[in-house]
């Protein structure tokens, strides 16, 4: 088995662990930086090791429309086109079409789609297809094709959707081992916000038999309150010797919490996507560095922090950068939250090994001294 478990909580479900891939060992709980197209946006890779990155996310979508395998494939994968040398997990274009690409159509097939970037082009994604391009970007753990679908959705709708799912998770597998069953490939388990559904959703996906299991389907408009229940009650339907992958999830406190739940991996465009924004994490909860009471802040962003830009620079430098516009905000900005997210997972687990686990969980229930809105 590529994944041992080498500490259990004793008050809770989290558990710290060792996930073995083709490049390298992660150890878990982790977060996955996201780095859509080819690239964690603002960073370079060694920034990324800097900041304690294990393992990055890569989207099967994106780079298929461009640059295509035909161009990655000439590095011999997505690793040497990057040059990432750590692990990297690809999603299966599965959510990306669902909310990026037009006029898709599903059907038992796969998704036929236009292009979010020509317009015109018409695609085929299939669940053969979506692990062939994996296999191509040479992705050390591969995600199934999988139908995520919007909340609301009634009863019916969640159990087709659950039902396609599971029956493109055998077609995955069987393609994955056809090609010899290199790396490694993760099922998903879908199955809307109803508990019986998402109870049945793991009883097919593990059936089947993965390496590893996602939780899809989550963060995908329903109430916070909602994502939470349904977290919790499909978390620990999941076998406890692999890894559980809760996809697309979330806030500082929605890793804490689901860690607690006995999830191992996270992946989210918060940490990157609200730097740009001038949104940041902090020891004392988020701030907004736009906001004007920063102009004149000359502390550092987060005095906790040991990352590069709280070492060097002060709240009022950062926020004159953002609001002029200048790129080199964005990096400085991107560092630190990257380094916050990782830095919290890291403490996760180092409370995990130290048995002290619950005690910092507390810290970070709402109104707790690390509490983030
Ligand atoms: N990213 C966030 N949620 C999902 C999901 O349900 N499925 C896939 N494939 N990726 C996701
Ligand atoms: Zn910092």
């Amino acid at each position: 088995m590529p994944f041992k478990t080498i500490s259990q909580c004793n008050a809770t479900s989290a558990r710290a662990g060792i996930l073995t891939t083709a490049h390298g060992s992660i150890e878990t709980p982790i977060f996955m930086p996201v780095g859509t197209q080819a690239t964690v946006k603002a960073v370079t890779p060694e920034e990324l090791e800097g900041v304690g990155a294990q393992i990055i996310l890569g989207n099967t979508y994106h780079l298929y429309l461009r640059p295509g395998v035909a161009v990655i494939g000439l590095f011999g994968g997505l690793h040497g086109f990057m040059q990432w040398r750590k692990p990297i997990l690809t999603d299966s274009g599965g959510f990306q079409v669902f909310s990026l690409a037009q006029l898709s159509r599903i059907s038992e097939e796969g998704y036929a789609f236009q292009s979010h970037l020509d317009g015109g082009a018409r695609h085929v994604l299939t669940p053969e297809g979506a692990v062939d391009v994996q296999m191509a970007l040479d992705s050390d753990i591969m995600m199934c094709l999988d139908q995520c679908i919007a909340h609301p959705a009634d009863h019916p709708t969640a159990a087709a959707a659950l039902a396609l799912t599971s029956r493109w998770a055998r077609r995955c597998k069987a393609r994955w081992e056809a090609a010899g069953g290199r790396n490694q490939l993760f099922g998903i388990v879908q199955g809307g916000m109803y508990a019986d559904l998402r109870r049945q959703s793991v009883a097919e996906i593990v059936d089947i038999g993965f390496p590893g299991y996602a939780v899809g389907g989550l963060s995908v408009g329903e109430p916070k309150p909602l994502m939470m229940e349904m977290a919790a009650h499909t978390l620990p339907l999941l076998p406890a010797d692999a890894p559980r992958y809760v996809m697309g999830v979330g806030t500082p406190q929605d890793l804490v919490e689901m860690i607690a739940m006995g999830a191992d991996m996270f992946d989210c465009v918060m940490p990157t996507r609200n730097a740009r924004n001038g949104q940041l994490f902090t020891s004392a909860g988020t701030l907004n560095i736009n906001n004007a009471r920063y102009r004149t802040d000359t502390g550092p962003i987060d005095p906790l922090c040991d990352c590069y830009t709280c070492r060097r620079y002060s709240r009022a430098y950062v926020r004159h950068l953002l609001q002029a516009k200048e790129i080199l905000a964005h990096r400085l900005t991107t560092l630190h939250n990257l380094r916050f997210y990782l830095n919290l997972v890291k403490q996760a687990r180092m409370a995990i090994l130290e048995g002290t686990f619950d005690d910092f969980r507390r810290r970070f229930a709402p109104g707790g001294a690390s509490s983030h809105n």
